[in-house]
């Protein structure tokens, strides 16, 4: 494989048509004892600066194989990626060399972990953790990078920052212990920040706020962000547009008004018919029935076929390309349009 230098990555600017990042027909599998696994089969989506685009889908449905391929961190073997660019500012990362992509790595594209409460080390104090950024990537002092973590605690409104510089992660709680990983994620002004499930682990309350911190650090800094998620309630206020993933394929993709407005995908229906409602109180909540597929025994045809209610023979038996519906919008479905045209919640 050819291997680019760092020194072709344009530093900012000069984006052209090249969206800042791009995933293009990305594969990924991983050779199994039980077989190979498919788990990101032709993903593409694309993000510019200062965007949300929310990544949604049921767990397995490749969400966070597809961040690692962005991110650089799948280990290969077992993965293996066949096929596929993931563009930063024009340059697929996928044939950096690795020197090249921890330059990358944390300074120009962050992430948010899906355990970040978790992937705190409990024998450092979090103003030595968050100071670590600074000392190892910008070769600051102890004192100059401890200085920074405070600042960037009250960046994310930790109270009482200094005084708390030197507290360990568990005396911190999870709603806290998360504002301190987002502190670390932004420390290097990221261009491109990916925060996988940032909330799944914490209360409804909680959950708002984080949301609403992210928004308003992207909002400063203009970064592009991709929000990985399986809670379409979640992201509704902060995304602008949504990929939709079923089985390790974009099933739809829009901007957030289209999809709410009237979805294109029986999938995407059944998740934002799953949402809770305050207004419906007292009604059964709706749950999209069946299971995800087995990614080592995909169906034939639209993997979601044995879960549709609008399934027709040829679901069965084709798999249904990305149908363009506008020049934003794209549905995996044979009758997208008996979709978009079917009852309005
Ligand atoms: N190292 C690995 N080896 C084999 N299979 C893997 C490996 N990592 C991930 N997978 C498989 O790839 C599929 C996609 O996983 P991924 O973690 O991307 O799901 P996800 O959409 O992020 O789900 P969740 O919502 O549960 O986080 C899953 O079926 C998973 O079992
Ligand atoms: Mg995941």
């Amino acid at each position: 494989m050819r291997k680019t230098s760092l020194d072709t990555l344009p530093a900012e600017g000069g984006l052209g048509n090249e969206p800042l990042l791009a995933v293009d027909n990305l594969h990924v599998e991983f050779a199994t004892r039980a077989g190979l696994v498919r788990a990101v089969n032709g993903v593409s989506y694309s993000l510019n600066p200062g965007e949300t685009v929310a990544v949604l889908g049921e767990s397995g449905s490749g969400k966070s194989v597809t961040a690692q391929a962005i991110m650089g961190i799948l280990d290969m073997p077992p993965a293996r990626i066949p096929q596929g660019e993931v563009r930063f500012r024009g340059t697929d990362l996928l044939k950096l060399s690795e020197e090249a992509r921890t330059q990358v790595r944390g300074q120009r594209i962050a992430m948010i972990f899906q355990d970040a409460l978790s992937a705190l080390n409990p024998v450092f104090t979090v103003g030595w953790q968050i100071s670590e950024m600074f000392r190892v990537h910008r070769g600051m002092s102890k004192r100059d990078g401890m200085k920074k973590a405070v600042e960037l605690m009250d960046k994310v409104r930790i109270p009482a920052a200094k005084q708390r510089i030197n507290d360990y992660p568990h005396q911190f709680s999870g709603g806290m212990r998360q504002r301190i990983m987002i502190a670390m994620s932004i420390a290097l002004d990221p261009e491109v920040l990916i925060a996988d499930e940032p909330t799944t682990a914490l209360d409804v309350t909680v959950q708002a706020q984080i949301m609403e911190l992210l928004a308003e650090l992207q909002r400063e800094s203009n970064m592009g962000m991709i929000l990985i998620t399986h809670d379409l309630g979640v992201v509704a206020d902060v995304a602008d547009k949504i990929a939709v993933m079923y089985g390790g394929r974009i099933v739809e993709n829009a901007s957030v008004h289209d999809i709410y407005k009237s979805p294109a995908h029986p999938y995407t229906k059944g998740l934002l018919e799953s949402i809770p409602r305050v207004d419906l109180k007292g009604q059964e909540l709706y749950a999209i029935k069946g299971l995800p597929p087995n990614l080592l025994d995909m169906p034939t045809g639209c993997a979601f076929h044995p879960r549709c209610p609008y399934r027709q023979d040829n679901c069965v038996t084709d798999v249904p390309p990305l149908h363009e519906i506008s020049g934003t919008r794209n549905s995996a479905c044979h009758y997208w349009r008996e979709v978009l045209d079917g009852d309005q919640r």
